[in-house]
């Protein structure tokens, strides 16, 4: 089993890669933690505690950073993932709340219990995890891997024409956990953009799954647009569901060993930099998927629920 904590942004594909967490049969979800991105901090905690209310999962949520380590905060992502977060389905307030404890706590704290077991899977902007190892110089050498969806080696930009928007939402956060070394695993746009997923793929996982399944068709709708008007494409990538697929199929995915830095000023902000002069131990980044297969097995995964 793999004992894996979510830090997340949610969001639309958030909710996908949360709701397939929650499928696995070989992932034991520990946690999430939240960040702002798509949504505020406190809106990510509060689309947090909804989606684990709706998939059954009894987990602990802890709120992390509500603004970027050194930059002013930005406004949510509003036109991709709709005013709440969930496209067009309206706000609701869950049942439970958040811990007492702040997301880098939480973290630092699940890292020492679970020493060399746990992985953390951030989906967001990289604020709690900067803040964690400088929190805890252990950090690092506690967890078992950071498998982080974000950045780019040769794709370029989402939100500018060099920034994947996880890391162009907190560059110089990303730069820290860049010198994490090879517990590093950067999923970024070279693999999350070719896993498309389409109006009738969301179909089929309503159909099987009507409640949960459903409930993903229903967000989806305001994402596909999005895809579909500024992209030009049927279909929406998976971004975040393939970041948690690589914490636990590694072997569907080809790894390059890369030293890297962040741009954090001008027009690159945001842009993951090889830099093999930098001295930085290397961390992997994916360069190629098998992506049919990653794209059944969330296909699958996600008809087996409610
Ligand atoms: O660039 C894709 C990432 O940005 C995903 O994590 C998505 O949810 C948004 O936060
Ligand atoms: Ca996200």
């Amino acid at each position: 089993m793999t004992k894996l904590i979510i830090d997340t942004d949610p969001g639309i594909d958030d909710a996908m890669a949360i709701f397939y967490a929650a499928a696995a049969p070989e992932i034991e979800l520990l946690g999430l933690t939240t960040i702002f991105g798509n949504v505020t901090t406190p809106m990510a905690t509060r689309n947090a505690l909804r989606l684990l209310e709706a998939v059954g999962v009894d987990a602990p949520v802890a709120e992390g950073a509500h603004q970027p380590l050194n930059l002013p905060p930005f406004p949510p992502s509003a036109n991709v993932h709709g005013a709440e977060g969930f496209g067009d389905i309206p706000a609701s307030t869950p049942k439970g709340r958040a811990l007492d404890e702040d997301a880098a706590d939480f973290l630092i704290r699940m890292a020492r219990t679970h020493k060399g077991e746990l992985v953390v899977c951030p989906i967001g902007p990289l604020t709690n995890i900067a803040i964690a190892m400088q929190r805890d110089p252990e950090f690092v050498s506690n967890v078992k891997a950071i498998v982080i969806m974000g950045g780019s080696l040769e794709e370029g930009g989402n939100i500018t024409p060099h920034a994947e928007a996880n890391i162009y939402h907190d560059p110089h956060a990303a730069d820290v956990v860049c010198t994490a070394g090879n517990k590093v695993v950067l999923v970024g746009l070279d693999v999350t953009h070719r896993i498309l997923c389409t109006p009738d793929d969301f179909s089929q996982i309503a159909a099987k799954a009507p409640n949960l399944g459903g409930m993903l068709q229903d967000m989806s709708h305001f994402y596909l647009k999005f895809y579909l008007e500024v992209a030009g494409l049927n279909g929406c990538s998976l971004h975040d569901p393939t970041a948690v697929i690589a914490c636990t199929h590694p072997e569907l995915f080809e790894m390059r060993s890369v030293a890297m830095s962040v741009s954090c000023e001008g027009d690159t902000s945001g842009a993951t930099l090889s830099s093999p002069d930098s001295g930085r131990v290397p961390v992997r980044v994916c360069v190629g998927v098998e992506a049919d297969t990653v794209k059944a097995l969330f296909l699958e995964r996600l008809s087996t629920l409610s």
